[in-house]
């Protein structure tokens, strides 16, 4: 089976009130690691690529390890630019073989959002991809940025009807309180669920797509802590509340963190019990086996996806 495109996962996912989870990718035992917990849980997977982890890895690499895994996994995968910033990002990652793009002009005015993303849903589409944008400003670190609680706002819910109606787009990520990065909450963890629902009320059978939903697992952030790290005051989103969110009009749920999160953990392990290891395969290893467990557990009691490939 070929790259697939995100539609049919998200109608599936829509109707069947689950979320397909889309795990970003720097390198090849984060690949493996997330593609052997699709093989297992025989789950439908979006493997995206920010434009850093583009310029760490070369493109060329990224597209041709996920197209091997395509080939070793017989599942339905989705090749997907996280963030893109620009047309002419997004232009070069549908040459390069993309089935799903995402412009993020969501810091630019309503107007000139509109505009960026109309051009790229062209684009897109006159090639067989399909087109997530954002609307509304999500608080924490991305690409270097870092957006400040006082900068982050929440998606205007009749915005984003009128932006999906005048940009053809086909899913739209929306501010309702979470955060990239580690340290998402000082106090409680509240996300804004009455903006999802009059969203999905104006937008009905409309895909919805989650950044910045890691949960920061506690057991890896303690096991970082455990092992010579030092990352007080990690918070994610709390599971029930992704839960709830796939269960509405949610469909994709971002996650890079974690993975980040579990890599750190199992590495800084190796080492603390192995410190005359020196062989990579021996620690990278480890951290790849913590991420299959890590987006088993996901597809499992967060997504809903496993079993849905
Ligand atoms: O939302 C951002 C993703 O976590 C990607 O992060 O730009 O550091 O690769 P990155
Ligand atoms: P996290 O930092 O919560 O994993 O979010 C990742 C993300 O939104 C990628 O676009
Ligand atoms: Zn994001």
């Amino acid at each position: 089976m070929p790259l697939v495109t995100t539609k049919d996962m998200f109608a599936k996912a829509y109707e069947g009130g689950y979320a397909i989870g889309a795990f970003n990718i720097n390198n090849m035992e984060t690949i493996q690691g997330i593609v052997e917990a699709g093989k297992i849980e025989k789950a439908p997977l979006i493997l995206q690529v920010s434009s850093s982890a583009r310029k760490y890895a070369n493109p060329k690499y990224l597209t041709r390890m996920v197209q091997a895994a395509v080939e070793d996994s017989g599942l339905p995968i989705a090749l997907h630019l996280d963030h893109g910033d620009s047309y002419d990002l997004c232009v070069s990652c549908i040459k390069d073989g993309f089935t799903s793009v995402m412009i993020d002009a969501s810091h630019h005015p309503l107007a000139e959002n509109i505009k960026i993303t109309s051009q790229v849903v062209k684009y897109a589409h006159d090639h067989g991809v399909v087109v997530e944008a954002e609307l509304g400003r999500l608080a924490g670190v991305e690409d270097n940025v870092k957006v400040s609680e006082a900068d982050s706002f929440y998606t205007d819910p009749e915005e984003a009807a009128e932006f999906v109606e005048k940009t053809g787009v086909d899913s739209l990520a929306i501010a309702i309180g979470t955060s990239h990065g580690a340290f998402k909450f000082k106090g409680e963890a509240k996300l804004r669920f009455d903006i999802l629902e009059k969203v999905s009320e104006l937008l009905p059978k409309f895909p919805i797509v989650l950044h910045g939903a890691s949960s920061v697992l506690p057991e890896y952030v303690k096991m970082v802590n455990d092992f010579g790290g030092a990352m007080p005051g990690a918070k994610g989103i709390p599971e029930d509340m992704l839960r709830k969110a796939a269960s509405m009009a949610v469909c994709k749920i971002n996650v890079d963190s974690d993975l980040r999160l579990a890599f750190t953990a199992a590495t800084r392990k190796h080492f603390a019990e192995n410190p005359s290891h020196f062989d990579p395969r021996q620690y990278l290893g480890d951290g790849r086996t913590l991420v299959t467990e890590c987006v088993r557990h996901k597809l499992v009691h967060v997504l809903g996806c496993a079993g849905k490939a």
